[in-house]
């Protein structure tokens, strides 16, 4: 559990601008998307020292599938090799690796690392890192959406009982608490379809700099400034 009130339990990140720090280098996307790869591992050593509970990484979007052909393919490899290197070096520290989004989609060399990766971080209980991979929020609450009615159809539940507990209880993120703190990088002020329903109460961070850039002093800026703000959840 955290430390402190004052640390968020669960921070999510919403990690923008790879494509640019590579540009801004004279560098291929690719190599942005390296450089954010290696950021994600300091993020997860933050958060540890941090004892925040959980980390959940939007790493691909469903709207990233409709990126070229080559960036795709080159996300997907470096999804792949980070499976199979960094993630478990990380996980060495007893951190749990956890994926929410439509992974039946992810090509089946991924799909295959990533599930070892769960499997073999299961009972672990230090930090859960949670990959959102082909996420996207509106196709998670058609899915949940999808789900109920099923079982309402099924007359295994009534229409009377559904409720925003049972709703939370559908989506991906079943298992784990809403976000406290949302972190995007690279100035944009949007949500870009990431947990729409669970961010109802988060506190937003912005940062200017590039997901790459983000290191470790960006990080507890942004942890600093959360304990500084006064969470009313709607009351006075
Ligand atoms: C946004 O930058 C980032 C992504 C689409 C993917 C995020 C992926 C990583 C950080 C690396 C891989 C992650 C893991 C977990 C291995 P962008 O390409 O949209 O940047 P831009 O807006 O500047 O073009």
């Amino acid at each position: 559990m955290s430390s402190a009130a004052t640390v968020p339990r669960h921070i999510a990140v919403i990690m923008d601008g790879n494509g640019r720090w590579a540009n801004a280098r004279g560098l291929p996307r690719k190599a942005g998307h390296r450089a954010g790869a290696e950021a994600v591992r300091e993020a997860v050593e933050i958060c540890q020292d941090l004892k925040v509970d959980y980390l959940t990484l939007y790493a691909f979007s469903s709207e990233n599938w409709n990126r070229p052909e080559e960036e795709v393919k080159s996300l997907m490899k470096l999804l792949e090799r980070f499976l199979k290197t960094k993630a478990r070096e990380i996980t060495k520290k007893n951190v749990r690796l956890q994926a929410i989004g439509r992974l039946h989609l992810l090509p089946d060399h991924v799909r295959r690392e990533l599930d070892q990766v769960i499997s073999d971080t299961r009972e672990n209980d230090g930090l859960t890192l949670v990959l959102a991979l082909s996420y996207g929020s509106r196709e998670e609450l058609v899915d949940a959406t999808r789900a109920i009615a099923n079982k309402a159809a099924a007359g295994e539940i009534s229409p009377d009982e559904i409720d925003g507990e049972l709703v939370s209880q559908h989506l991906y993120t079943r298992d784990c608490p809403d976000p406290d703190l949302l972190i995007r990088t690279s100035g944009e002020l949007r949500l870009s379809n990431f947990l729409l329903w669970q961010l109802s109460y988060a506190e937003i961070f912005i940062s200017q700099k590039n997901w790459p850039d983000f290191r470790k002093a960006d990080f507890e800026e942004a942890v600093a400034e959360y304990a500084r703000r006064n969470r009313r959840f709607g009351k006075v």
